[in-house]
């Protein structure tokens, strides 16, 4: 398969971002673009694509939803069985990648997960809709399954066992994971590629401090 792109390119001149006018702290200048960006009423602003390093070396990325940044955490839930699950009990260091064309935004995030408290995981299962509920509890997520019927049949199954409890109870292989960022990179799209990329670390006093990196 071939197909040619070399055409195809932005010129991107909606914004700069210049040292004197970004946040001292990392958390509120994301707090600044991603406030701005959910102005903008897209789908799924809140997603954002984890990485995770799996045995096998590689690095896996996939979409998963910002549900809450709490005590400077940010807070996604999955299942603890699937791959991405696995990978961060062998190995905890993960990435975030938010990408916002309308904007011409990019912010990296690296940081550290670990599962929230399981009453918290409890308290938003319960929170969503009980076909949402009935579906966690039905997908054995990032297993070989045999069929899409498969799938129905347990979810109906599951629906006639579940539906009449005013508390399903949620399942603790499915919860929460709160992502403590080490990191912070905010790009954003200038003309002749001449981009502007702040990154924020912490120094040795647990202070965050910002660079400006090239393009
Ligand atoms: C818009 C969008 C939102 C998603 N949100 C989540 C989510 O919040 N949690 C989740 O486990 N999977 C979510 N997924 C599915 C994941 O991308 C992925 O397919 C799934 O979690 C299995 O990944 P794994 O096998 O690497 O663990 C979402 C996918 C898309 C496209």
């Amino acid at each position: 398969m071939n197909r040619d792109l070399k055409d195809v390119r932005e010129n991107y001149q909606k914004a700069e971002l210049v040292e004197t006018e970004v946040a001292d702290n990392p958390f509120v200048q994301f707090s600044n673009w991603f406030d701005d960006y959910k102005k903008l009423n897209k789908p799924d602003f809140n997603a954002m694509i984890l990485g995770t390093v799996g045995e096998d070396g590689f690095p896996h990325t996939r979409v998963v939803l910002l549900k809450e940044i709490r005590n400077s955490e940010f807070v996604f839930f999955t299942n603890y069985n699937s791959d991405k699950g696995k990978h961060i009990d062998k190995n905890p260091r993960v990435s975030l990648l938010f990408f916002w064309p309308e904007r011409e935004q990019q912010v990296r995030i690296c940081g550290t997960a670990a599962k929230i408290p399981p009453q918290e995981s409890t308290d938003y299962f319960h929170s969503r809709p009980i076909a949402s509920q009935i579906g966690a509890i039905t997908s054995p997520q990032s297993q070989i399954i045999s069929s899409r019927a498969f799938l129905e049949e347990v979810f109906q199954e599951n629906l006639k066992k579940f539906e009449s409890l005013s508390n399903i109870p949620r399942p603790n292989n499915w919860g929460g994971f709160a992502i403590k960022p080490e990191s912070f990179e905010f790009w954003q799209g200038r003309s002749s590629r001449l981009h502007d990329r702040i990154k924020y670390t912490k120094n040795n006093e647990g202070n965050w401090g910002s660079v400006r990196l090239a393009p």
